[in-house]
């Protein structure tokens, strides 16, 4: 059997940072989450008629790095007498450079994966299992602006509000686009284990998630820049008092920051977000959209500009 899905990367506003079971891959904190549009994975997953070896090509070439957080996956999926199976991956964005390809790759394998070894699990399932993987992939299974929960056994997610019910834009600036120094992973585990704000920033989550919840539910832009600009900074300041410290920012990272310091000062409505990589998200109403790709595409280091809105959650494009 073949199935081939789609999913797109989601961009935190309120973040993820940390676990609390590394092991189940459990984060620390519950997080909220736009799911976008514009950019995407798509996954084939063909599943061979006996056991064997799983094989990925990425992009079109083959990839061993990948393969086994990929087998594993779907050995929680299917079981690890499951038959062999080869995956195809191809996305439209830059992959490993903090753009989120992990979460859509993810969300993306689950959905076509479930739907080739014959199975229809429940997306909340599906989304525990992404999650398994990446963190941050549970959310990219539901669109628009989602919750992640850290409920007492396992995460539970909830879409607070639909890609239409809020028509946000994102515009990513991509200030580099090699993959990374560290991995979010690797760079997780060091944080919990030597930052000295550690624990206050598992501590004071939860008052960010209601802010930014309520400011979904009031479509209240105001609100929701200024706990998103927060959460951001909270965590690269976690990242920052990391031993050895963990800085994903370049120069141009800055100086996007300045630029939409700027914006807002001429009263235009964006805000900034910077995940696990030196790449800027200008998340702002549609009207100011082109303004802040302009804006944005000037700055000294920008590489290119993407704009997307928001979109659905991953979702079975085949099966054959
Ligand atoms: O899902 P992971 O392990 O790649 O974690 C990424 C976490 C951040 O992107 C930095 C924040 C978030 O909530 O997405």
């Amino acid at each position: 059997m073949r199935a081939k899905s789609q999913a797109q990367p989601n961009i935190a506003l309120v973040k993820y940072w940390g676990k609390r079971d590394a092991v189940r891959n459990l984060p620390a904190v519950g997080s909220l989450s736009i799911t976008l549009d514009a950019l995407y994975t798509r996954m084939e997953v063909e599943v061979g008629p006996a056991p064997g070896q799983d094989c990925l090509r990425v992009n079109g070439e083959p990839n061993t790095a990948m393969l086994p957080r990929v087998s594993r996956c779907l050995d929680s999926l299917a079981g690890a007498g499951r038959p062999a199976a080869s995956i195809t991956s191809e996305s439209n964005f830059p992959i490993a450079a903090g753009l989120a390809s992990s979460a859509s790759a993810f969300a993306a394998l689950v959905v076509a994966a479930d739907a080739a070894f014959g199975g229809s699990r429940p997306t909340l399932e599906l989304a525990r299992l992404a999650g398994r993987a990446s963190g941050s992939a549970a959310r990219s299974l539901y669109g628009g602006f989602v919750e992640l929960a850290n409920g007492r056994d396992d995460i539970e997610l909830e879409r607070l509000a639909g890609p239409d019910d809020w028509p946000l834009t994102v515009v990513v600036a991509v200030t580099a686009s090699g993959p990374k120094p560290i991995g979010s992973g690797e760079a997780m585990t060091a944080s919990a284990r030597t930052s000295p704000f550690y624990p206050s920033w598992v501590e004071r989550q939860d008052q960010d998630l209601e802010l930014a919840r309520s400011a979904v539910v009031s479509r209240d832009f105001e609100k929701l820049a200024a706990v998103a600009e927060s959460s951001c900074l909270k965590m690269h300041s976690v990242m920052w008092t990391t031993r050895p410290p963990i800085v994903y920012w370049n120069a141009a990272t800055l100086s996007c920051m300045e630029a939409v310091r700027s914006l807002q000062r001429d009263g235009h409505p964006v805000f900034f977000t910077i995940d696990a990589g030196p790449q800027v998200k200008a998340v702002c109403l549609p009207e100011s959209a082109t303004l802040v790709a302009r804006t944005l595409e000037a700055v000294p280091g920008v590489e290119s500009v993407l704009t997307t809105g928001l979109g659905e959650g991953a979702r079975v494009l085949e099966r054959r």
